[in-house]
């Protein structure tokens, strides 16, 4: 076997998929989807070939082209690997195509199925993918590797009083047909939504959600998806009103928008991320809606990833920096753009704080403050941080001082024109950096920034002044200053997200209890503001907030939350008291956080109980 990623059983003797048709009932009563798969493969094959999967039934695989539907023989792993899952071995003899018909487990570690009473409306259930890193796998076998690139249609069978979007184009709505597959279900109340992908992608990038849907247009080519509640899309439409100016400034930058359409997703507070980069419609959280800069900046990031990580993807997860550091330089070059240097500059303020932090955290595993690192063995989903985003960033900003902006931009430029559509290593970045700009190695270690552990030394620690004296006004804790209200008056979220990041770890209780009676924050709206200040009233042994910490741990499952929240009540304050409620809480909210945020928040629990 010859791997091509630590992740994935894909063999890179293999063909490659090209192209997948997907045939979907969705059933909302069992949380299952009743699945027809056909694949097409790069060219025949003879002998055992290697797919990824992960809790899928797999009930038959025919070949689709021999005239009496000849049964290809399977072999699916009976004891799963816990990262990678089940491999899937078709034993081919110079098949180009196969079908598979399988059914998917209520416990796909890519879907969340709510029920009506977790939505908005409370009237109609609603179900969303997420795949990256590894989940496309537990929706459908595949090459699960992003160097492996497929286009695709699919069929999404489901309730006629719902509506599917897709992460690629809509075709129709139409009733289901007496031909098409409806796996011995009436087709009684079901409508038939059809998608097709077209351009060739990653398969973390595939995407749908299926609800009471609704939208709102916001641009000449963005709409708002979200459900159908006027509240919810008009607050989403006006605060998504600059799209359009930034997917300009996004092509004046990094070169023409290729994927036609960019549409936005706004999903129910359980959404595990702030924001998915999925083709054409890009998912968000809910949480990012509050009228300030914020949702324009998850807006801009997974707009850049449209350049950087859908059109180059990273090869496999261990070179993840290609996609995220790449995606935040872009994300802030637009940032300044729009908002201005001073938004940006902050940005990259809170980013630097968020770097160190990890870094620290990792300093019994340096291998992950690595660009490039080893994730033999490593969960993706577990090797999450700010590393490959802040790092990368640095390392970015570095290369951009050294040679100048118009130079960078131009090499940008060409970096992706180069590129595009392909599936890309650091060495590949590294052998056309030094290409297109010779003698950088000369000035630049692009050894120790790629492959060394920490911050070199010639990272660029922020020099904004807004960030540095919001720094210095943190650190003036120690002497018992808090901030006065005409040096707060216009600070916006991440103002107080980096005050409150900033904050000594020792500071004590009783000035903590005056800075929220001063400035409310454990009951702020915006959930930064919130989660930072309760995770360090948390830190510092403070039980005055234990039913705000319940409340946010019970209404929303995005993992910017619920990582630092249920660290410090395990980690953070050490006392047994607050492990105690750690367990009792998420053994009550469980149910309501995607698998995926589930296993996170397992991992956390397992490490320090
Ligand atoms: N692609 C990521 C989200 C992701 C990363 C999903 C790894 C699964 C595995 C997305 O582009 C992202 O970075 N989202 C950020 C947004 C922020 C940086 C503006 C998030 O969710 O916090
Ligand atoms: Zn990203």
């Amino acid at each position: 076997m010859a791997p091509v990623d630590p992740h994935s059983f894909t063999d890179s003797t293999h063909p490659p998929t090209t192209h997948i048709s997907l045939t979907l009932y969705l059933d909302f009563q069992t949380s299952t989807i009743h699945a027809s798969s056909l694949f097409t493969l790069q060219n025949p094959y003879a002998g055992p070939f290697s797919l990824d999967t992960r809790s899928l039934q797999i009930h038959s695989i025919i070949d689709p082209q021999s005239p009496n539907n000849t049964p290809i023989p399977f072999d699916l792993s009976q004891t799963p690997d816990p990262i990678k899952g089940s491999k899937l071995t078709l034993n081919l003899s110079n098949h180009t195509s196969f079908l598979i018909k399988y059914t998917t487990s209520p416990s796909s570690s890519a879907l969340q199925w709510l029920l009506p009473p977790q939505t908005f409306n409370k009237k109609h259930s609603f179900v969303y993918t997420q795949c990256q890193a590894i989940h496309a796998r537990s929706i459908f076998p595949c090459q699960d590797t992003p160097a492996v690139r497929i286009c695709y249609s699919a069929r999404l069978n489901i309730p006629a009083e719902l509506t599917a979007v897709m992460a690629a184009r809509h075709v129709v709505r139409r009733s289901p047909l007496d031909d098409d597959e409806s796996f011995g279900f009436s087709t009684k109340g079901r409508v038939v939504e059809e998608f097709v992908m077209e351009l060739p992608i990653p398969p973390y990038l595939f995407a749908f959600a299926v609800g009471e849907i609704d939208n709102r247009e916001v641009g000449p080519r963005t709409r708002v998806y979200a459900e159908a509640v006027n509240q919810v899309l008009d607050s989403a439409a006006k605060e998504f009103e600059g799209t359009e100016d930034m997917i300009r400034e996004g092509e004046r930058l990094f070169g023409g928008y290729e994927w036609g359409r960019f549409d936005l997703l706004v999903l129910p507070p359980s959404f595990p991320y702030g924001g998915m980069e999925n083709p054409r419609m890009v998912f968000l959280t809910p949480t990012v809606i509050k009228g300030d800069a914020t949702g324009a900046q998850v807006v801009a990031h997974e707009l850049a990833h449209s350049w950087t990580g859908n059109l180059i993807t990273n090869k496999n997860n261990e070179h993840f920096w290609l996609n995220e550091g790449f995606t935040t330089y872009a994300e802030r070059r637009i940032v300044e753009a729009v908002q201005g240097e001073k938004r940006a500059a902050l940005n990259i303020g809170i980013g630097w704080r968020g770097l160190n932090e990890d870094v620290e955290r990792f300093k019994d595993n340096m291998e992950l403050t690595k660009l490039k690192n080893n994730q033999e063995g490593v969960d993706p989903d577990d090797a999450y941080s700010q590393v490959p985003y802040e790092k990368g960033f640095q390392f970015l900003l570095r290369i951009e001082r050294q040679v100048g902006r118009p130079a960078f931009d131009e090499f940008l430029k060409k970096y992706i024109a180069t590129f595009k559509f392909k599936s890309i290593d650091t060495e590949t970045f590294l052998d056309f950096l030094k290409t297109n700009i010779p003698g950088i190695e000369n000035q630049i270690d692009l050894v120790l920034w790629t492959e060394g552990t920490g911050i070199p030394s010639d990272a660029f620690e922020p020099e904004s002044s807004v960030y540095q004296m919001i720094v210095s006004l943190a650190n003036e804790s120690v002497n018992g200053r808090m901030p006065r209200e005409d040096e707060v008056a216009e600070w916006q979220g991440q103002e107080w997200e980096l005050y409150l990041d900033n904050l000594p770890k020792s500071i004590e209780v009783s000035q903590i209890l005056a800075l929220d009676s001063r400035y409310k924050l454990s009951e702020s709206k915006d959930y930064e503001v919130k989660v930072s200040f309760l995770q360090l009233a948390i830190s510092c042994g403070c039980k005055a907030y234990h039913s705000e910490v319940e409340k946010t741990l019970k209404e929303v499952g995005r993992m910017k939350y619920l990582r630092p929240l249920y660290t410090a009540l395990v980690k953070g304050s050490g006392s047994e008291d607050d492990k105690v409620f750690a367990k009792r809480l998420f053994s009550e909210a469980r149910e309501c956080y995607h698998p995926i945020a589930q296993g996170v928040v397992e991992a956390i629990l397992a490490k320090y109980m």
